[in-house]
């Protein structure tokens, strides 16, 4: 950590676009932290393409080398991990600091909860804030001991008992963090660990268990719940997975070129898993122009090309169960809503007031600050577009890079440009956003701090 504080750097984008063309995002974050964790668990060699390098992922990098893996870069995006096996890792020298990754750190608590070591965690000041029990939860339950600040904050310590205990458990919150962490301890866990899931999360932790060649099945019970059954002290076999772009990335992307008239544009190898396209498919029903191309697969995962053309959206009412598929793109929707006609409403967002910030709060300040109007429910946002004048604001983003990137999108399809307090937390979860859009012509301008 460094020992002076960064400053904020306020950032403005104004109006721009058309945005047209051809482009690629950089690869999929969720596939990237789970492609190095499986990685150095397996035996042999996995060799990555398409790994995204941001701090977030360069700190699962640096986690997996402290485990005992030896990860190297033979090329940008090109990464090789030579595993230590299932239950091979090693005690760590120091504490681990995951930065802002919190999938990353929670991931990882999962992998070590089933080996008999002990490893202390840390993050940043947004991490350290965080409550981690309903991750703990099920670990303690499997005989993980934890010994963390109060409200089981970070920093904390990790230790594995000799024989972690096999677990069934009945997700109380459709969450593919916590899904995976138990299915990580899973695997170093004699038996069969088993997750029942009410409302199905993204899948990318199974999917990549099943091609690293564990031992794993899933089904759907009488209830029509998701079952899947993990029997671990299986070996894993290393891979070549190829990381295909991140539709969270892409999703700027395509609202900012829906949003600027005559735009048309195509983002080309995006992954398209049914459990991340909710906002595509959100965004279509409001009378977006999107159409999906070139459906391939890619890393065990579906892709596809997709391409964007300017267009009159209109409010609707967002179903509530579509919520997994799309938790970390309502932000952006609501940006999309601004300037639909009519009113957009999106209910079962509790989960939201519970990410990198309470998105809902942000997301809903942000929005009023710009001219728009938005109401603000425990769980809910109803955002009713096609004010006269949208924009001029200035946005308290609480270090969240995704309420940060939305509001810049609102500043370049607005009508007066929006500034961010601060940019860094983008620079460092999403270091190739501002070069992506700058690439496609839209403006952004390093806007003075607010007067002290
Ligand atoms: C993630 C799952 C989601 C998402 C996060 C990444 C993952 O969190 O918000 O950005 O990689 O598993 P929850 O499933 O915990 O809601």
């Amino acid at each position: 950590m460094s020992p002076i504080p960064r400053q904020p750097a306020p950032l403005t984008a104004t109006a721009a676009g058309p945005f047209t063309g051809r482009v690629r995002v950089a690869g999929d974050k969720s596939m990237s932290h789970r492609a190095l964790m499986l990685g150095a668990l397996a035996i042999g060699e996995t060799r990555i393409d398409g790994l995204t390098e941001s701090d977030d992922i360069l700190a699962t990098v640096s986690a997996m080398r402290a485990f005992g893996a030896l990860v190297t870069r033979p090329a940008p995006g090109a990464w090789r991990v030579r595993g230590l096996g299932v239950g091979g890792f090693l005690e760590p020298e120091d504490i681990i600091d995951f930065g802002n990754a919190g999938t990353g750190v929670r991931l990882a608590m999962g992998l070590v909860g089933s080996q008999a070591i002990a490893a202390t965690f840390t993050g940043d000041a947004m991490l350290r804030g965080r409550s981690f029990g309903r991750f703990l939860d099920p670990l303690r339950r499997m005989g993980v001991q934890v010994i963390a600040r109060s409200n089981d904050r970070l920093p904390m310590t990790i230790k594995g008992p000799d024989v972690t205990l096999p677990l069934e458990y009945r997700m109380p919150v459709a969450s593919a963090q916590v899904k995976s962490a138990v299915l990580l301890a899973g695997l170093n866990t004699p038996g069969v660990t088993t997750i029942i899931e009410p409302v199905a999360t993204r899948d990318h932790t199974e999917r990549m268990l099943a091609s690293f060649g564990a031992a794993i099945e899933i089904d759907r019970n009488a209830d029509g719940e998701r079952v899947v059954r993990l029997e671990g002290r299986r070996d894993l076999k290393a891979q070549a997975v190829t990381v295909p772009g991140d539709p969270s990335l892409a999703a700027y992307l395509v609202v900012a070129a829906l949003l600027r008239d005559g735009s048309d544009l195509t983002i080309e190898a995006v992954l398209l898993n049914p459990m991340r396209t909710g906002l595509i498919e959100t965004l279509i029903e409001m009378g977006g122009d999107i159409a999906v191309s070139n459906r391939r697969a890619l890393g065990g995962e579906e892709v596809g090309d997709i391409r964007v053309r300017s267009s009159r959206l209109r409010g609707i009412v967002v179903p509530p169960e579509r919520a997994p598929s799309m938790i970390d793109e309502y932000p952006l929707l609501a940006i999309a809503a601004a300037f639909a006609e009519g009113t957009t409403r999106m209910d079962g967002l509790g989960e939201l007031r519970l990410k990198a910030s309470d998105r809902i709060a942000m997301v809903a300040a942000g929005l009023a600050a710009n001219g728009v109007a938005v109401e603000e429910g425990p769980e809910s946002l109803a955002v009713t577009g096609g004010a006269t004048s949208i924009g001029g604001g200035r946005v308290a983003t609480g270090h969240d890079p995704r309420v940060a990137m939305s509001f810049l999108v609102l500043g370049m399809a607005g009508h007066v440009g929006v500034t961010i307090d601060d940019f860094g937390p983008v620079q460092t979860s999403f270091p190739e956003f501002q070069s992506l859009m700058s690439g496609l012509g839209a403006h952004f301008e390093k806007a003075e701090p607010p007067a002290a």
